[in-house]
């Protein structure tokens, strides 16, 4: 073990020295992806302050509240499997009470209730608003059998659902294997009823199956090479306890064995002899460990057992927020995973939200053996690598999902992705997001037809025209595992909604608060009253409008609130003040410096992600008690909260909408963090009569951006329809066209012109743009053919907005001209995003300033782009200019000065003091060049006039994406690290990803400052996953220099037969 561990760590730093970390990096990245949902809503209020500043809001970010990691210990001594082996010792029970144990263990995982097992195989809308009733009256999770303390017998430290397999191997070598496949097809006539109990009987199944897959040793010879790494792995991992025995061996080839039948079981969908849910036992006591999941909801086991899922037909649901959505997609693709052995896309809206999926999968990855890889921000790889044996599961954000596919459709790849899982799928209604969402859906829709995808949302209304666009089976309930109230507040008077009341609210009680004078003038909507009456004890979180009235509304609260909420926590308050200064380089924002020793914090795109961090988890576990925030906290978040306020019904100036509504008030009393949850919205008496329309109307639709988004949009969609040869005749797009959203849409979205209009139109449009060519005109004119041109080639390779396409060529070309490499300030300048430069408004004292300091050289690079020290100090001066000067350019070079100092100083603290930027912008403004960046390096790479600057983009790329010391990035490279932590860590003695992956979470939370146990773990579990990717990208590449080439002469091929 010790020696495949060293031979994996050799490997690893070979990779390192010959192929660097960029290649991961160098992806198609597009912009939008850097756009939260905030920056369209804050648009109108933080408008005239961004114009100032000039910058981009950051990417969103959020972290999950849920202490997915309790109890988990990763692999040294209290070890992950040895909790595993602890709890499977628990199961086990003399051999005469091993069944009833068995039978009873499963019982409590998979619900109960065989009367709820409905059987809906021709409905294809389900509603199940007996569910409540149902999970309230079950009784409570089944707990683990106390057994007795574990006999010093190999056989006793297995789960008990492999007992029964030993005893029937022992058996089938004594001439019982016919016995098992009698046994096993004569289950295969039960109905899938009896199956879904998990009874004893299944246990039974089980092993008959497993003696089936004992009995095949070619299948273990292939599992046994595929589990080689992991052994290596755990081996690394256990270096210093040399604990792990033949027990822990067994169990891994166990693993396999269960996985084997599982596979089995899946294709005979009627036949789910998994133990749960067709999926190894393993799973079960995973989701016990990792997450604290003991037993399915009601509706998420009827979700699971429905015919049309078990038949892999393409589903949505829909449920009110926290119902518990994500278990059910999870386990779904467990079961695409490990049974069918294919790989599956999970999309995410944002960037954060993948890193924290990342963080919780990972753990499940290394032990059950499929690769979990990140799509986000800079990361991943295009394409992805091929796995030799196991699968991958690709988690992604919207734009890089759509990477993806694209990539995995080119290389005809597509048919290997089994499932794609979309949450929060009314995002296809918003805008250019909502467009490319809808492109992956309709690609993989068209080019695969054994694909299956599901999508999820808790904010859905027209599903019918969902339904008929991916062709899906509809499921929904009005699960809640904790009772939300929801209230208004007029005056000092508070409502509660409710449906039943006239007008659809309900008197419910006066605030009894006393305000001084000077108080009711500072907060006339009583904030201070509705929010004492939780905190510290329970959290709460305050919705504001904008940014800055989160900011202002929390140094509000701290003006008023008692001086005795300095005490709650007081120590840990300080600490988290330390650990914002120790990432803030010293500096530590003066509204957090005030409002965090009373609890108190806000939360929006203005933080960088290393404080946004810190404050998350100190939110998450008590230490801070009230977030004041934007309503991009509100998109799928669990952060926990009793009381959530919205402060008005607005989101920067326009009104709430439903959908918004419902997303916000979601975020109170989440399953497992609270028992209640309320939400109260203020309003003032002038928005009574819409707000009650808010409440009691329905959600609202949503439709599709296709067009609307036009460059982003349509244009896109048919360029790499083209491109990648999924339709290049007339005929073909438009058969396309019609089976996306919009066409199913298009009676209703379509007023002028039909949609073959349309799409004649387009294909004629970028053909004038010289992005697409004619290739025949066919006998009729549905048969006419396109292909793209180079230019059209590299726009979409590189993913570019065809509204900057021609610029960017013409910038490039010009470049060509005379670049100047003397420093980096004119290969930014290229590649700083255009879509940012129409938002940027210069200070000019600042830009004259930092021009006065630019070397001859760097100067030169302005006075090539026509840009004047003169100029800029008239501009500075307030003077009149004559001459013009085109705007976009000077806007563009002020933005690259900032992201040159940024490379220059690496420190956004310093660059945000000196260019006078809100420091979270301009950390937006580094991730979308660094984006960007990689985007204009595709683009290069397909032009052959370009090829000078493909060497100098990979470069200027890998310094955008981490702009640190180069020391730090490796620890970067693993999902949740930023540039805090790995300072600290690289201090701490861990350089590199085969560190972070062997390290102790115990180690790490006593050497590391505020690092808590739950991130300890997360860091090793995605250090370990991120290892064991890329020790298995080397076997596959040792293996691909190995192998004998097809062709080759002499062999029989197709080139001997000519000859
Ligand atoms: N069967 C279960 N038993 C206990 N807890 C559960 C169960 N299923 C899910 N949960 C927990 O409930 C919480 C909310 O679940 P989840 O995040 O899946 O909600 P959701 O339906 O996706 O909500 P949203 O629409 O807000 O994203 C999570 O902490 C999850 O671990
Ligand atoms: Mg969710």
């Amino acid at each position: 073990m010790e020696d495949g561990g060293a031979r994996i760590r050799r490997r690893v730093s070979v990779r390192k020295r010959n192929r660097g970390s960029l290649e991961s990096r160098c992806v198609a990245l597009a912009p939008a992806e850097l756009q939260p949902a905030e920056d369209l809503e804050d648009e109108a209020v933080a408008g005239s302050r961004r114009r100032k500043t000039g910058s981009p809001e950051p990417t969103q970010e959020s972290d999950s509240e849920e202490d997915m990691f309790s109890g988990y210990d990763s692999f040294t001594e209290n070890s992950f499997l040895a909790q595993v082996d602890d709890l499977e010792q628990k199961y086990l029970q003399p051999h005469e009470h091993r069944e009833l144990a068995a039978d009873s263990a499963t019982k409590g995982l998979c619900s109960e209730s065989t009367k709820n097992t409905v059987s809906v195989s021709t409905v294809s809308c389900f509603t199940d608003s007996e569910t409540n009733k149902l999970v309230k009256s079950q009784a409570s999770g089944l707990d683990v059998p106390a057994g007795p303390e574990p006999e010093n017998d190999l056989l006793l430290d297995v789960p008990s659902s492999q007992i029964l397999y030993f005893e029937r191997m022992q058996n089938s070598s004594s001439g019982l294997g016919d016995q098992s496949t009698k046994d096993r097809d004569g289950n295969s006539r039960q109905s899938s009823h009896e199956e879904l109990t998990c009874s004893h009987k299944e246990q039974s199944q089980q092993s008959d199956g497993f003696s089936k897959a004992a009995a095949s040793p070619e299948t273990n010879r292939r599992k046994s090479i595929a589990d080689r790494l992991k052994s290596a792995m755990s081996g690394n991992a256990t270096a210093q306890t040399p604990v792990f025995s033949r027990s822990k061996q067994l169990k891994e080839t166990l693993l396999s064995e269960e996985i084997s039948v599982a596979k089995e079981a899946m294709e005979s969908p009627s036949d789910d002899r998994g133990p749960f849910y067709s999926l190894p036992s393993k799973v079960r006591d995973l989701y016990v460990q990792l997450k604290g999941i003991k037993k399915l909801y009601d509706w998420q086991h009827t979700c699971l057992t429905l015919s049309s899922v078990q038949k892999r037909k393409n589903l949505i649901y829909s449920l009110p927020t926290s119902g518990g959505k994500t278990l059910v997609a999870e386990i779904l693709m467990l079961q695409e995973l490990l049974c069918r052995q294919k790989d599956v896309l999970m999309i995410l809206p944002y960037v954060a939200i993948v890193q924290e999926k990342i963080s919780s999968l990972s753990s499940f990855g290394i032990e059950l053996g499929f690769f979990v890889e990140e799509y986000a921000g800079s990361k991943g790889r295009f394409p992805p690598t091929k796995r030799r044996e196991k699968k991958s599961l690709y988690i992604a954000t919207i734009e890089k999902g759509h990477s993806l596919v694209n990539a995995l459709i080119e290389t005809g790849r597509i048919s290997m992705l089994g499932l794609v899982v979309v949450d929060e799928l009314h995002m296809i209604g918003e805008g250019s997001r909502g467009a490319i969402l809808e492109m992956t859906l309709a690609k993989v829709l068209y080019t695969s037809k054994t694909t299956q995808i599901i999508g999820m949302s808790a904010t859905l209304n027209n599903v019918k025209d969902l339904q008929e666009f991916l062709k899906a089976e509809y499921y929904t309930s009005q699960f809640r595992p904790v009772e939300l109230k929801e209230y208004l507040k007029v005056n000092d008077t508070i409502y509660e909604v409710d449906s039943r009341a006239e007008n659809g609210m309900a008197f419910s009680r006066l605030l009894n608060y006393k305000y001084s004078d000077a108080l009711r003038k500072m907060d006339p909507d009583h904030l201070v009253a509705l929010v004492t009456e939780v905190i510290p004890n329970y959290s709460c979180l305050v919705f504001c409008p904008s940014k800055k009235s989160c900011e202002n509304v929390a140094e509000m609260l701290c003006k008023f609130l008692s001086k005795d909420y300095l005490n709650h926590r007081g120590e840990e308050k300080s600490e988290v003040i330390k650990s914002l200064r120790a990432v803030g380089n010293g500096k530590v924002c003066p509204v957090l410096k005030r409002t965090v020793p009373f609890g108190v914090a806000y939360h929006h795109s203005g933080l960088t992600s290393d404080e946004r961090r810190l404050l998350e988890e100190a939110y998450s576990t008590g230490i801070l008690c009230l977030f004041t925030c934007t309503s991009t906290l509100a998109a799928g978040v669990n952060l926990p909260a009793r009381r959530v306020i919205l402060r008005a019904p607005y989101v920067a100036r326009e009104f709430l909408r439903r959908n918004q509504y419902k997303q916000m008030v979601g975020r109170a009393g989440r399953a497992g963090i609270d028992t209640v949850g309320e939400s109260i919205l203020i309003l003032q008496e002038k928005d009574k009569q819409q707000v009650l329309e808010l409440i009691n109307g329905p959600l609202e639709n949503c439709y599709s951006h296709l067009i609307e988004e036009f460059s982003k949009g349509i244009q896109s969609l048919f360029l790499s329809l083209i491109g990648l040869k999924i339709a290049t005749s007339l005929g073909d797009i438009y058969q396309f066209m019609n089976g996306t959203f919009f066409g199913v849409q298009q009676k209703i979205l379509l007023k002028e012109k039909s949609l073959w209009e349309i799409t004649v139109d387009s294909l004629s449009y970028l053909t004038e743009k010289g992005l697409l060519q004619k290739e025949s005109h066919g006998d009729t004119e549905l048969e006419c053919r396109f292909r793209v041109t180079k230019l059209g080639q590299a726009s979409f390779k590189g993913a570019i907005d065809l509204a900057y396409c021609d610029t960017l060529y013409r910038d490039l070309k010009k470049g060509l001209e005379g670049l100047v490499l003397e420093s980096l300030l004119h290969l930014v300048y290229l590649t700083t995003p255009y879509d940012l430069v129409a938002q940027t408004e210069p200070d000019w004292m600042v830009y004259f300033r930092q021009f006065s300091q630019l070397s001859p050289a760097e100067q030169n690079v302005a006075a090539l782009l026509g840009v004047s020290e003169s100029f800029i100090g008239k501009k500075a001066s307030g003077q009149a200019i004559r001459k013009k000067v085109d705007k976009n350019i000077v806007n563009r070079l002020y933005l690259s000065f900032v992201l040159y100092s940024l490379l220059k100083e690496t420190n956004v603290w310093s660059v945000s003091e000196k260019f006078n930027m809100p420091r979270g912008h301009v950390q937006n403004l580094l991730t979308g060049a660094a984006s960007f960046s990689s985007c204009v390096l595709h683009f290069c790479e397909e032009l052959e006039e370009f090829w000078v600057y493909k060497a100098l983009l990979v470069e200027l790329t890998k310094k955008l994406t981490y702009c640190v010391k180069a020391e730090l990035i490796p620890l970067m490279e693993v999902t949740g690290v930023l540039e805090g932590r790995a300072k600290q860590l690289y201090s701490a003695g861990y350089k590199s990803v085969t560190h972070l992956a062997n390290a102790s979470p115990e180690v790490l939370v006593r050497t590391i400052d505020h690092l808590s146990r739950r991130q300890a773990k997360q860091i090793v579990s995605s250090a370990k996953m991120l290892l064991h990717e890329k020790a298995e990208a080397l076997q596959e590449e040792v293996e691909e220099l190995l192998r004998l080439p097809p062709d080759l002469p002499g062999l029989g091929g197709p080139n001997t037969e000519e000859a």
